[in-house]
């Protein structure tokens, strides 16, 4: 059975202090009410607090995960931050292509490719995010979209490569709108994900990935999003920021 995961994306939320009691009330929630079985729970903090939130939680319990990583190894790249550096604070995984990444810091396909092929080297597990702006939704083009950012930045990697990739379909006009996607819009689309990972990769491969869906998913909607066949869990933005809450959307399945 494939895995599941819930993965709270803080974004350029709370200070250190604050991210440390974040970190530390999930770890508590967690356990007194573990996680259900086969779901795996993430959190991606800012940079700075990646290295304090290493020493309060679990790894057994929580993956840590950055938000984003340069495109570059190493050198003279003023502001950025490195694959390696995330490794050696602990962080398991990372979040590549995030829409806000793609819009305001205008990441290209070429660009975040080259992040996954460096999140992988590191034996880093890419939190691949893609989906549609409401203008190409309302045009009925959002498969075409997702299929252009899956080949463009992906598809390129091996079989073993690519099995290391966790897939989150995210449609713009659902972050942080309170527009959820309808369970059956999540459903449709991920299908299709994966049916284009079976054509590329295989059915076996297809099968074992992970494809989160994120956009305005809270306690009160993550039951049924994650009931349908082809969601097998969430990235989770403003409702990651209350430990209550996000626990509550781990024990949704
Ligand atoms: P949201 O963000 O849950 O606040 O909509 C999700 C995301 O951007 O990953």
């Amino acid at each position: 059975m494939r895995k599941r995961i819930v993965a709270g994306n803080w974004k350029m939320n709370t200070d250190v202090a604050a991210g440390i009691k974040l970190a530390s009330d999930l770890m508590q929630f967690l356990r007194d009410q573990p996680a259900p079985e086969n779901v795996g729970v993430a959190i991606a903090p800012p940079f700075t607090h990646l290295t304090e939130i290493n020493k309060v939680i679990d790894p057994a319990k929580i993956c840590l995960a950055a938000q984003n990583c340069a495109s570059e190894a190493n050198g003279a790249y003023t502001g950025e931050v490195s694959v390696g550096m995330l490794k050696a604070t602990g962080v398991m995984a990372v979040i590549i292509g995030h829409s806000e990444r793609r819009a305001y810091f205008k990441e290209d396909h070429a660009t975040l490719a080259k992040k996954v092929d460096l999140a992988i080297k590191n034996e880093m597990r890419p939190i691949f995010c893609c989906g549609e702006v409401l203008e190409e939704r309302n045009a009925g083009i959002q498969n075409q979209v997702v299929e252009k950012q899956l080949k463009e930045s992906l598809f390129h990697l091996d079989n073993e490569d690519f099995s290391r990739v966790i897939i989150a379909y995210e449609p713009v006009w659902a972050i942080g709108t309170g527009v959820v996607a309808s369970p059956d819009q999540a459903q449709e689309i991920h299908k299709y994900i994966r049916s284009l990972v079976a054509a590329r990769y295989g059915a076996g491969i297809a099968g074992e990935l992970t494809i989160l869906y994120g956009g305005s998913c809270k306690s009160s909607n993550a039951a049924e999003i994650f009931s349908k066949p082809d969601v097998d869990g969430g990235l989770i933005g403003g409702a990651a920021l209350d430990a209550a809450e996000f626990h509550r959307i781990v024990l949704s399945f």
